[in-house]
């Protein structure tokens, strides 16, 4: 008789996102009449940039004739990608990463979730809470958490680093040694960030306790700040403790599109093995590349009109962020981040619980948004919403906001 991964059920309830697009589709169901703005997932709205449309329309063209029809890609990722991001995203940014170090892949959610695959189970790991719930989701999977308290709403061998508005939602360095770090900067869900000398602590730390930092620079794209790290790589010492994963999500509008990487320094040992040589094992074994046209998508990302198309999107979510920002502190609520991302993170009015306000909102100004409790217990009383949404639905979600 065949047995099953018992550490599924060990998951409590659904993924975040499933659990709130179910609440949503029911409350759409019972109120037709009742036009819904989203502000929940961390979903793009605009169309892919011309530069992209441009690159996949020829990318195409050329899947179709024999001479330039392309069959499985590399599978770290064809070279034509790899370098220019080497060049535009570490080299511009006096980071030494080479295009060799560079794993495309199809988008940091996945990444992010089978990385601790070339880990040992017995690696105890430590997230910022709250947190991005598939580092923690896909831990209990592989059955490296130990045992969840439901009243406590945490895993028992889990550390978790509590981000709130009392540390100004910086994590402080844990007490006991954690051997994987979560690190998620610019933050998904606070929207906080880290300047460089916050970060070089966390390098220094992990080099000194022989740890590895997992960092999530997903939302590197929206730092407006100057002291604000794009990469870990700009801290010297990363590259003996750090990966770091990046996504053409949230800079490019690919989250219908998936394109990702993952960098891993050639330094970065576990005694005489390279962590390198075993994702790139891992990668070879389980995935046969992103697809030749969205990697062409994703090199035109970098071209001088993908530059300038894009930092107008870019600006286009963060005029939004302010929109956010400025209507919530007028409507008298407690709020923060939306400066170095694209999410907007406040404290839920007169002690309501944060799944309270989510129902609150969706039922009185039909407006979605993200309970701060789905991140984690530190998120309790607490609330996200994206900066995503079209301006014109942005705007609009405010003045049904300050009505309530
Ligand atoms: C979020 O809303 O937190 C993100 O969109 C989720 C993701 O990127 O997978």
């Amino acid at each position: 008789m065949f047995k099953i991964n018992e550490n599924y059920l060990k998951l409590p309830g659904s993924y975040l996102f499933s659990t709130i697009g179910k609440k949503v589709a029911a409350f759409t169901e019972a109120n037709p009449d009742k036009p819904i703005i989203r502000l929940g997932i961390g979903d793009v709205t605009q169309p892919l940039a011309p530069a992209i449309i441009q690159a996949l329309h020829s990318a195409v063209d050329e899947m179709g004739r024999a001479e330039t029809f392309h069959g499985y890609a590399p599978d770290l990722g064809y070279s034509f990608l790899r370098e220019t991001i080497a060049r535009e995203d570490y080299e511009a940014k006096g980071c030494q990463i080479g295009a060799d170090e560079i794993f495309v892949s199809d988008g940091a959610k996945s990444d992010s979730a089978n990385i601790q695959e070339i880990f040992s189970n017995d690696c105890k790991i430590a997230v910022c809470d709250p947190v991005y719930p598939v580092y923690v989701d896909s831990n209990v999977m592989a059955g490296r958490t130990g045992t969840y308290d439901p009243k406590t709403e945490m895993w028992s061998d889990v550390i978790y680093m509590p981000c709130t508005k009392d540390n100004d939602f910086v994590p402080e360095l844990p007490k006991e040694t954690p051997d994987l770090i979560y690190l998620c900067y610019p933050n998904n869900p606070t929207g906080s960030a880290l300047t460089k000398e916050q970060l070089q602590v966390w390098v220094d730390y992990a080099n000194k306790n022989g740890s590895v930092i997992i960092y999530d620079a997903a939302y590197e794209a929206y730092i407006s700040q100057e002291n604000v790290p794009h990469s870990i790589y700009e801290c010297p010492g990363a590259r003996t403790c750090a990966i770091e994963l990046r996504s053409f999500s949230k800079n490019a509008g690919f989250t219908g599109t998936r394109l990702g990487f993952t960098v891993i320094p050639k330094e970065l040992m576990c005694g005489e093995v390279s962590l390198h040589s075993l994702w790139a094992r891992r990668h070879g074994t389980k995935y046969n590349g992103a697809p030749y046209i969205i990697q062409k998508a994703g090199e035109a990302v970098y071209s001088a009109e993908g530059k300038a198309q894009l930092k107008e999107q870019v600006a286009y979510y963060m005029k939004n962020a302010s929109v956010i920002y400025q209507g919530l502190k007028d409507a008298g609520y407690d709020v923060s981040g939306g400066i170095n991302a694209p999410y907007i993170w406040m404290q839920t009015p007169k002690g309501m619980g944060s799944w309270e306000f989510f129902d609150y909102l969706l039922e009185k100004a039909n407006v979605v948004g993200t309970p701060g409790a789905g991140f984690g217990p530190s998120g309790e009383g607490c609330f996200r919403l994206t900066a995503f949404g079209t301006y014109e639905n942005t705007v609009a979600a405010m003045e049904r906001i300050k009505q309530l």
